[in-house]
């Protein structure tokens, strides 16, 4: 039976961008691959870039799409971000059981499925592969120290260190093993706070803690000298683990040499953005200081209120640098008038700042003119700030946020956690410090974690092993 592989994406930015890759890293090299995307996702993405012109060149690729339950116009973000999960529990899972059991996807197919790959939050993808015994390979998009603190969420549970109120949020934690000495109660995962551990996302979280270590391996979105840290205790429970990561720099090496290879026109438009890139902020870029722009975005999910939204403002014209500030539509809760904002905000606004609603990330942070990233500490934003040594300041708000955040100040010291706190002040004082105070301190640190990163996806680097000896693995399942 030739090989062909499900990748089966958790219909969120972050990890639509990093498995379309995945995707397409496996078809050059010959195997076949199926895509099942939301219909939503794959609508949006039909709007926005050019994924089917870009993937017919694989005579061996193929979309499929499944319900995630919600109308066109839902806006799956922020807090109705559940009503997401909640739709894919009533209405994904029993599909995606009933393609797979019934043929479209089985050994019953004219084309069978041989290996599953799945976001690693789909408990229900392992139940099925089991039910047909289809091997099942997951793919973790969230941030390695992330995930290890779910792999410990049962002990922890069982210690009595988790649940746990909004008071002393400085406690540290001592049951995540490796991180005994900086991990705080404040640094856990939002769902682990205010005694809140019956929500859903709670649920889908502690189910995959159980439910990973059962997968025929886990593929990560790392390098191994990035997350040695966590990796070693991973092992412990998830023997086979893939580090095929920075993805997007993998990525572009493969495409380079491919591209060398077969003396192919580049490709020149790769994005997998869910909203229309505004491409015109390069050429603001073009026209700044080196080293001087910050960039700000909270990425596809979060979202802010308003007082938190003039906080940054003021915080960003304060600091006296210029601004490129993504405002992802619908990312600010509450309303507000025109008259409530302070003139001298749109004045410096016009002279310093450049605002629009989604930008090329990656070709932004690679700009010469970047000099730091507000971000809200998503791991493709925290990997790709990474390898472009583009410093951070942390505002964390879901899921994995809070403990990259942590990692980012004190593991690899390339940047500012603020989290919990939205105040002008601190804004203003941290774009200081990434600009200039400490920025020989952070840039020391970037440039030696992106020269290993780099070295992990050059010939023979740790990454690119890790993406062969996957590909063999999905070749003999
Ligand atoms: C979600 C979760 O919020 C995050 O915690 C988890 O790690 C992955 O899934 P998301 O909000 O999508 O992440 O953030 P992130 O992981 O940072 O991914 C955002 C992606 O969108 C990045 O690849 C980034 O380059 C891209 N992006 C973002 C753009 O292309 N343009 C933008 O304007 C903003």
């Amino acid at each position: 039976m030739s090989p062909h592989v499900l990748i089966f994406p958790l219909p969120m930015q972050g990890p639509v961008n990093c498995m379309l890759k995945l995707a397409e890293l496996i078809c050059i090299s010959g195997i076949s691959v199926t895509v099942l995307n939301t219909d939503h996702i794959h609508r949006t993405l039909l709007r926005h870039t050019n994924v089917l012109s870009r993937f017919s060149r694989y005579p061996n690729f193929r979309f499929q799409t499944i319900s995630d339950g919600l109308p066109d116009d839902h806006p799956r973000s922020g807090k109705r971000v559940l009503d997401l999960f909640e739709g894919m529990k009533n209405v994904t899972e029993p599909v995606f059981r009933e393609m797979m059991v019934s043929g479209c996807f089985s050994s019953k197919s004219d084309f069978p499925v041989t290996v599953i790959i799945p976001d690693g939050s789909f408990a229900f993808a392992l139940d099925v592969a089991e039910e047909i015994q289809v091997p099942l390979i997951y793919f973790e998009t969230v941030s390695p120290c992330a995930l290890w603190t779910y792999l410990c969420l049962p002990n922890l549970i069982g210690a009595g260190e988790v649940p746990f109120d909004g008071n002393d949020l400085d406690i540290i934690i001592k049951g995540v093993p490796g991180t005994e000495t900086f991990l705080r109660r404040r640094d856990l995962p939002s769902f682990c706070r205010f005694n809140n551990v019956a929500n859903p996302v709670t649920e889908i979280i502690m189910k995959e803690a159980r439910y990973v270590p059962r997968a025929h391996g886990v593929i990560l979105n790392t390098f191994q000298a990035l997350d040695e840290l966590v990796l070693v205790p991973m092992r412990t429970l998830c023997p086979n683990i893939y580090c095929i990561g920075p993805i997007h720099t993998l990525f572009k090496s493969h495409l380079a040499s491919e591209t060398k290879a077969t003396t192919q026109t580049p490709q020149s438009n790769v994005s997998n953005s869910l909203w229309e890139e505004n491409i015109t902020c390069l050429s603001w870029l073009d026209m700044q200081v080196t080293r001087s722009v910050v960039h700000v975005s909270i990425g596809s999910m979060a979202t802010m209120t308003v007082d938190q939204f003039f906080e940054f403002w003021h915080g960003l014209v304060n600091s006296g640098k210029p601004f490129l500030w993504v405002q992802r539509l619908g990312s600010v809760i509450g309303e507000y008038n025109d008259d409530q904002v302070p003139k001298h905000l749109v004045d410096e606004t016009k002279l310093r700042g450049f605002i629009t609603t989604w930008v090329p990330q990656e070709a932004v942070l690679a700009h010469s003119a970047i000099g730091g990233f507000l971000t809200h500490s998503g791991w493709n934003s925290t990997i790709e700030s990474v390898m472009e040594g583009v410093p951070m300041i942390c505002w964390p708000q879901n899921v994995d946020q809070q403990v990259n955040s942590r990692f980012v100040s004190e593991v690899w010291k390339i940047g500012i956690d603020i989290k919990d706190t939205c105040d002008r002040f601190i804004i203003e004082k941290a774009v200081k410090e990434v600009i200039d105070v400490r920025r020989s301190e952070f840039i020391e640190s970037l440039r030696i974690l992106a020269e290993l990163g780099d070295q992990s996806v050059a010939e023979d680097g740790s990454s690119v092993v890790d993406l062969n000896r996957l590909i063999k693995s999905i070749s003999s399942l």
